[in-house]
């Protein structure tokens, strides 16, 4: 039992890589190691599932090269704007689940005019067209909300689809807010 009175946890990620800049030459050794944790935890059965967070496809590729287990997640920034569509290909390829964080940029895209028309079109917010554009890109958007009527609309993007036009709308807006983040230049956050 852990000290969260849980019998087991559900996911557990490695927050951030380790990188040159950070870490020097030995970035994939720290984030090796740390991997190993990570797969330790999960071959005792105290964790689920195991995957990293904020990786790119060459942090992936280094760890690869002795992992046991492969992360079953990666959990990047994504948002209109910031598709970061390459890491969400190479992480299919490699059997791992694409998870967007920051899916709405914090609220920054809610006022985005492509975002507004689009919406305004299908009859839904803006929330929901980031969502749902995430969703069609082929990650798992993962919107954090403390109200009830906003938890129920960020749910609610199973019931209509984003044109091809109005997709490659979306995938060319410049970026719109959020930190896009890119951990080989910064430290974590
Ligand atoms: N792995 C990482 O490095 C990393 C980094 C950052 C965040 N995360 C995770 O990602 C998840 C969320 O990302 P995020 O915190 O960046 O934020 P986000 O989901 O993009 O935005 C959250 C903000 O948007 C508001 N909001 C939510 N739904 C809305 C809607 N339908 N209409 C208008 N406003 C809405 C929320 O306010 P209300 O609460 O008032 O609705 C909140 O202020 C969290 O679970 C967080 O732990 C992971």
């Amino acid at each position: 039992m852990s000290k969260l009175g849980l019998d087991y946890v559900d996911l557990y990620l490695l927050h951030w890589p380790a990188v040159e800049k950070t870490d020097g030459k030995e970035w994939r050794s720290v984030n090796r190691e740390k991997w190993r944790a990570l797969e330790k935890l999960y071959k005792e059965g105290r964790v689920r599932s195991i995957g990293v967070s904020n990786f790119l496809p060459h942090h992936l590729e280094a760890l690869f090269t002795d992992a046991e287990v492969k992360p079953m997640v990666n959990q990047i920034e994504i948002h209109p704007g910031f598709s970061q569509q390459a890491t969400v290909d190479f992480c299919w390829d490699n059997n791992i689940i694409p998870q967007a964080w920051s899916s709405i940029a914090k609220g920054a895209v809610l006022e985005n005019e492509t975002l507004v028309s689009i919406a305004s079109k299908l009859s839904k917010t803006p929330a929901q067209i980031s969502l749902r554009w995430i969703l069609q890109n082929r990650a798992v958007p993962l919107p954090r909300s403390q109200r009830p009527e906003r938890m129920v609309e960020n749910a609610s993007i199973f019931d209509f689809t984003i044109s091809d036009e109005d997709m490659e709308a979306l995938d060319n807006i410049p970026q719109c807010g959020g930190a896009c983040a890119n951990p080989d230049e910064r430290e974590e956050f």
